[in-house]
């Protein structure tokens, strides 16, 4: 290894191992701590497993496995996105029964984030991947395995000063995932 190369994780055959990436936008400890919280009121008694407060996010585009040629080019296509910081109030709960979702969620895609989405497409079909084509649904989940949701409601509204998105690796450990930020971009 040159004395300068960065260490690249292994798969078992010797080749450099894919990451499984996603962008998204990650709340301050302070904005997790109070959806946290928020998690266990509206829970309640119902069951599920609650995310971690320093492990709740909001997924801007999954990317799913990618190796390591396909990253540098998402970042480098993300490093070239230019769009405006914003504000996002996260206004209602509600649950995806299908998946058993518990999710807080904006009352509307705000356009900024809109763009942003838009972009980050762009750059995931720019670096040969196959990027969704449903409107987005911006939501962020506060727990899994959810059996007994309660009814969608409105909520005290939590406001997000969103400054900017990030590049994160989910990686799976036995104690759980743990995600690992890769990299951060600021909005302008
Ligand atoms: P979820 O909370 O709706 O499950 C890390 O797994 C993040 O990527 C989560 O926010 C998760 O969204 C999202 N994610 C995982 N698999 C995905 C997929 N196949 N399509 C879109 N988003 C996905």
């Amino acid at each position: 290894m040159r004395q300068d190369a960065q260490p690249v994780s292994e798969n078992a055959a010797g080749m450099p191992a894919a990451r499984r990436l996603f962008f998204a936008l990650w709340p301050e400890p302070e904005l997790q701590e109070r959806l946290y919280r928020l998690g266990g009121k509206v829970l309640g008694e119902a069951r599920g497993r609650r995310i971690r407060a320093e492990n709740l996010h909001l997924t801007l585009a999954f990317c799913g496995s990618v190796a390591e040629e396909t990253r540098g080019c998402l970042e480098r296509a993300a490093s070239e996105i230019r769009a405006p910081h914003f504000g996002l109030t996260l206004t209602r709960v509600g649950g995806l029964r299908r998946r058993g979702l518990l999710w807080v969620a904006p009352p509307q895609v705000p356009a900024p984030l809109g763009v942003l989405v838009k972009a980050l497409r762009a750059a995931q079909a720019a670096c040969g991947l196959d990027p969704e084509d449903r409107d987005y649904q911006a939501h962020l989940t506060l727990a899994r395995d959810v059996r007994r949701f309660p009814r969608e409601d409105a909520i005290a509204p939590l406001d997000w000063a969103v400054e900017r998105f990030v590049l994160v690796e989910s990686c799976n450990e036995a104690g759980g995932v743990r995600y690992e930020i890769l990299r951060s971009w600021e909005l302008t």
